[in-house]
C-alpha cells in the first residue's frame, strides 16, 4: 500500500520517524511538507497536499503531522470527502478506521511519545471498516458537503 505523509516543521523529526517505519513495514511512502524542523512550512499546504493524494486516489491512506495535529487535521477536513481523525491513543486509530472510515490519521508531534505514535499509526493501519450503519452515518456526513447525495 502507499500511504502519503506530510507535516509542518514541528512534525518533520516524527514524520522522518514514521516514514521509515513504513518503508521498514514493507509499505511505499510519499512525503509532503517541511524539509527541517527549523524552517518553518505551512501545516495547511502539507495537509492539504496529502487531501489531494486521497481526492485523486493517488493513495489509500495519508497520515499528517503538525505542532499539536489540530491544525493539519482541520484543514484535511475542509476538503470534499476527506475524513481527517485526530488521535492520542491506539483505541481511537482503530475507531477511526473501523467505525468513521478515516482515510487520515492526524498525529501531533508536541503531544505524543514517539513510541505511541507509532503504536497509533500501526493501530490506524490495521484497523478495517465495519460498514453497515457506520456507512449510512458516513452518508449523513457526506450529504452536508453535497445534498444532491443520499443522507
Ligand atoms: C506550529 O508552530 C504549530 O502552530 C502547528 O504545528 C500546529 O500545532 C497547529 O495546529
Amino acid at each position: 500500500m502507499l500511504i502519503s505523509l506530510g507535516s509542518d516543521h514541528a512534525g518533520f523529526a516524527m514524520r522522518s520517524l514514521i516514514a521509515n517505519h513504513l518503508r521498514n513495514k514493507g509499505f511505499e511512502v510519499i512525503e509532503h511538507g517541511a524539509v527541517s524542523e527549523t524552517e518553518p512550512y505551512s501545516y495547511v499546504k502539507a495537509g492539504l497536499a496529502v487531501a489531494s493524494d486521497i481526492q485523486t486516489h493517488r493513495v489509500e491512506r495519508g497520515i499528517v503531522i503538525c505542532g499539536t495535529g489540530i491544525g493539519i487535521s482541520i484543514a484535511c477536513n475542509k476538503k470534499q470527502g476527506i475524513r481527517c481523525a485526530l488521535c492520542v491513543n491506539e483505541f481511537m486509530a482503530k475507531m477511526a478506521r473501523q467505525h468513521n472510515d478515516a482515510q487520515i490519521l492526524a498525529l501531533g508531534a508536541r503531544v505524543l511519545g514517539t513510541s505511541l505514535a507509532i503504536s497509533i499509526v500501526d493501530a490506524y493501519l490495521d484497523g478495517l471498516f465495519e460498514g453497515g450503519r457506520h456507512q449510512e452515518r458516513i452518508d449523513e456526513i457526506a450529504h452536508q458537503e453535497n445534498p444532491s447525495t443520499k443522507s
